[in-house]
């Protein structure tokens, strides 16, 4: 038998700390992430899983690191990236943390009326742009409107070769929520429109597409 094919995943949330007891983060509950990597491991592919903080169970035989920050997300990513033939970046990164972090608990009285931030790194972007001929790069995009066009400047932006749409305005669906619907567009103009589905049956189908 051959060699199995290495596939890297990220998914959930990552949580940029504002003092030991406080975060901001999103709604990210990392089911998508762990779906693929649950899909991609029934393929035979090795699955290398980072994860975010989420209440997950992790199926036996995937290998899984835990990350929290963006920073930590960036670097497991970054790491395990050469050796991969397959990524899939689903994470729900935050794309800002505050600028700095208080190493004591702010007292309520204390508090200021504004936090200062600055942008994480673009980790997906930093992918796409170490690219080789033989690596798939997949990428998700959450958008509330202009979604095509938005999702499109995405792919080319940051190299992709698959990009999933999520349309998070429509309620029910997506973040948090067991369903999802996925629109799928390729760098070579492929459109493929996925019905409304459990995020495991919709792996499965993501799967079939972007392993052809
Ligand atoms: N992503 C990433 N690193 C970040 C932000 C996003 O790797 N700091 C990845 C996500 O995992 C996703 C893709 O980039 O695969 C698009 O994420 P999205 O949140 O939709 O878009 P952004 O690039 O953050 O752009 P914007 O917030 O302007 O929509």
């Amino acid at each position: 038998m051959g060699k199995s094919l290495n596939c890297l995943i990220s998914a959930g949330p990552t949580r940029e700390w504002i003092d030991p007891v406080r975060f901001i983060s999103n709604p990210s509950s990392g089911k998508m992430g762990y779906a693929l990597a649950s899909e991609a491991h029934k393929r035979n592919f090795k699955v290398n899983l980072v994860s975010g903080p989420v209440l997950l169970p992790i199926e036996k035989g995937i290998d899984v690191t835990y990350v929290e920050s963006a920073e930590e997300m960036s670097i497991a990513m970054m790491t395990q990236f050469n050796e991969a033939d397959l990524i899939i970046m689903c994470a729900a990164v935050c794309d800002h943390k505050p600028k700095e972090m208080w190493g004591q608990k702010k007292k309520k009285a204390d508090f200021p009326t504004s936090i200062e931030f600055v942008s994480t790194k673009d980790i997906l972007y930093e992918l796409g742009k170490r690219k080789k001929e033989n690596q798939k790069l997949i990428g998700f995009a959450a958008e509330t409107e202009s979604c095509e066009q938005n999702a499109k400047k995405k792919l080319n932006l940051k190299n992709l070769d698959w990009i999933a749409l999520n349309d998070v305005s429509i309620k029910d669906i997506g973040f948090e929520s067991d369903l999802n619907e996925i629109t799928l567009y390729s760098n070579s103009e492929q459109k493929v429109k996925l019905s409304i589905a459990s995020k495991e049956k919709l792996a499965a189908q993501i799967f079939d597409i972007i392993t052809k």
